[in-house]
């Protein structure tokens, strides 16, 4: 599998040229996303991403055959139904798909889910690698603490909102308008750039820019885990690629 490992550097400018391209189009002209603080380290297309890892890259904590079903599959479908629907409600697919998620009420449910899937799993597959570092640090590290008061109390608190979001869904990191790190979960492929109100989403004010997210699906794990969510919640924490996760947290800092 191609390896398009994403070089600090390389982020970096890629990010650059996507913060100016979207402060450009004033992405967030939404009055829940903008001010100081608004929300958006880099775009996300309408392509799917080639992965940076094989299938089997995971295991034994993700196995191959969900992780393949799961990626050409699954996620493939979000891609394919939002080219779709992009092209039925004329949508410029190539205008950063953030562009649409922050005006999600203007749609249709067709669009809503599948921009949301589209965009949720572009962010996760590169939230893991092989052999995750275990635990971030610098920034990322020190607004943990200092958010949660300890990494451990964070992680419960996350591990808690995966595992307590009802039928399908993702539990979410989130950098609020005011640059507070907070945490909960939405249902179905819904996700906190969404202009949607606290009643439909049950998230609250989980709004802001997705730091990391998890996917509680259970076509994310029930291969392997079958009904224990909480298990493959906690293996997945192993995978977490805070290298990655860091640099998105410096970056939406800038914005
Ligand atoms: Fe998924």
């Amino acid at each position: 599998m191609k390896n398009n490992k994403i070089s600090r550097k390389k982020f970096i400018a890629h990010s650059a040229k996507a913060v100016a391209a979207v402060s450009t189009a004033q992405l967030f002209s939404s009055p829940l996303l903008a001010g100081p603080g608004t929300p958006l380290s880099y775009t996300t297309t309408f392509e799917q991403s080639p992965l940076s890892y094989a299938y089997n890259a995971l295991e034994p904590i993700i196995d191959a055959t969900t992780m393949e079903i799961h990626y050409s599959k699954h996620a493939a479908a979000y891609c394919k139904n939002l080219k779709e629907a992009a092209l039925a409600e004329k949508v410029d697919s190539n205008k950063p798909l953030e562009e649409v998620l922050v005006k999600i009420s203007k749609y249709s449910a067709k669009m809503r889910n599948n921009a949301g899937g589209h965009y949720n799993h572009e962010l996760f597959w590169k939230s893991m690698k092989a052999n995750g570092e275990g635990k971030p640090s610098g920034p990322l590290l020190a607004a943990i603490e200092s958010n949660f008061n300890s990494f451990d109390a964070f992680k419960a608190q996350f591990t808690d909102a995966g595992k307590n979001r009802f039928g399908s869904g993702w539990a979410w990191l989130v950098l609020d308008k005011n640059k507070k790190l907070i945490i909960g979960s939405s249902p179905n492929q819904d996700n906190p750039l969404m202009d949607l109100p606290a009643v439909q989403t049950g998230v609250g004010e989980l709004k802001g820019f997705p730091v990391m997210g998890l996917d509680v699906w259970e076509h994310a794990y029930y291969l392997k885990y079958q009904n224990r969510r909480a298990d493959y919640i906690e293996n997945w924490w192993k995978l977490v690629n805070w290298e990655f996760l860091q640099q998105r947290y410096e970056l939406s800092l800038k914005m």
